[in-house]
């Protein structure tokens, strides 16, 4: 069965990792030469070799509503947005940033010294980490994670120590993301003397969790009890269904001088690729990721955060959130409906645009060879693969978003993303259909 295409995979997936191709004596850093081959570069290239429906990475395969694409448009005609912008962001920016977020966190907010532009949310937790930790210091993070945590806070020394969110009650059955907690106590128990900050995700990629306030209060008190700092990464803070409401944890009591907020522009207005995101926090904390984001990128794209601060203007006034919420939450039903169908359990997700499968009834063919790249991986991996493979539907393997000894935790899941057409969402649900011979009941 290592039929042609196994081989023409293993090419793109060498050809990805240059080091498979460069002969060189120069070595590289500590920093990266223990880094794997990242899950994104396995699956998106798969997705294109086998024209497989693509619900693997998050990214949208439909465009920005016109008046976003328009502010783009526009901005790159303002002459001075054309050159550096001011490290902190471009005014303009700031203030649409402040005046747009000043009502959600209960105060005003000063766009010369609570807010920053940053190249997008994974610059702004590449810059709080740069600012913060020293070498040795330890991170607690919520697993599963954003996998370019891992990396952003061992480039700069930190130390990761993991505490697994558990999904609670019968997981063979459909379940809400409400379901999936954090043992409290075990959080406790990670503290440390090292300890210096915690990494905070709601709504949660890729759970879907949205955490509650009696939750986020658990974590603040220790927090405030162990003095740590909270990266609050907020990105799908516009992207929660209802009765669910996202709640921010620095405005829990004594939370706001140890909190920053993490946002993404791309999430919020469907454009992934335009890179800005922002920071929002206590005027020193800002300060001190501001100092590192200088001299990481100095400062953000200009044109694009100008078009983010007409695009968060407009946004104010014509409806886009409840409407792209809307839209969001008819994808959701959808995919959940093709979920159900081909009867696949999983985790309703509260927030985001990410479903977890319970795919421990698939019965993937015993003697079904896969390429080495995914052999020496967990079950997912294999699950991912198969599925990309012999159901046409390519999907994330969640396993990559947890730590080593934790990775059995994700064995029996996958990561399905439904920020994609209908289009896309109605193929992927035809195609699963297919895996109903292959479930046990
Ligand atoms: C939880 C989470 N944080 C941060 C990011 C990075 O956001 P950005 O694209 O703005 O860098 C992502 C992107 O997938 C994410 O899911």
């Amino acid at each position: 069965m290592h039929d042609n295409f196994c081989q023409d995979l293993i090419k793109v997936l060498k050809s990805n990792n240059m080091s498979s191709y460069t002969k060189t004596s120069i070595k590289k850093s500590d920093k990266v030469a223990h880094f794997q081959q990242d899950v994104w570069s396995i699956f998106t290239p798969l997705a294109a070799q086998l024209n497989a429906v693509n619900l693997g990475q998050g990214f949208m395969n439909f465009p920005p509503n016109d008046f976003i694409k328009e502010a783009a448009r526009n901005a790159i005609l303002i002459d001075e947005c054309n050159q550096y912008s001011h490290p902190k962001g471009r005014l303009h920016t700031r203030q649409a940033l402040a005046k747009s977020y000043g009502p959600l966190f209960n105060r005003t907010l000063d766009p010369e010294t609570e807010v920053i532009t940053t190249a997008g949310a994974n610059e702004g937790l590449f810059s709080i980490f740069a600012g913060f930790l020293n070498e040795g210091d330890e991170v607690i993070l919520f697993e599963p994670f954003f996998d370019q945590y891992i990396s952003n806070i061992t480039m700069n020394g930190g130390v990761p120590v993991y505490v697994p969110l558990k999904p609670h009650g019968d997981t063979s059955k459909i379940m809400s993301s409400r379901d999936w907690k954090l043992d409290m106590n075990e959080l406790r128990s990670k503290v440390t003397p090292k300890t210096k900050l915690i990494v905070f995700n709601t709504p949660h990629n890729p759970v879907g969790k949205v955490f509650s306030k009696d939750e986020m209060e658990e974590i603040a008190q220790v927090a405030r009890e162990f003095n740590l700092l909270v990266v609050s990464d907020e990105v799908y803070d516009r992207l929660f269904y209802k009765p669910d409401v996202h709640e921010r944890i620095a405005n829990l009591p004594g939370m706001w001088e140890r909190t920053i907020t993490v946002g993404s522009g791309g999430k919020t207005y469907g454009a992934t690729g335009w890179r800005v995101g922002w920071l929002i926090g206590h005027k020193e904390l800002i300060a001190t990721a501001l100092s590192a984001h200088t001299r990481v990128v100095f400062c953000v794209n200009s044109p694009l955060q100008e078009a983010l601060a007409v695009a968060i203007e407009y946004a104010e006034t014509n409806d886009y959130y409840e409407r792209n919420v809307a839209a969001y939450e008819a994808r959701r039903e959808k995919l959940c409906k093709a979920l159900s169908d081909a009867g696949l359990p999983y985790t309703i997700p509260q927030g985001s645009y990410f479903i977890l499968a319970n795919t421990a009834k698939i019965q993937v063919p015993e003697d079904y060879e896969f390429p080495e790249i995914i052999m020496k991986r967990p079950r997912d991996f294999k699950v991912c693969y198969w599925m990309a493979k012999e159901i046409g539907v390519v999907t994330i393997p969640p396993s990559e978003f947890y730590c080593e000894e934790n990775r059995y935790l994700a064995k029996d899941y996958v990561r399905f993303a439904f920020c994609k057409t209908d289009e896309t969402l109605d193929a992927a649900a035809k195609a699963l259909l297919k895996l109903r011979k292959y479930i046990k009941q």
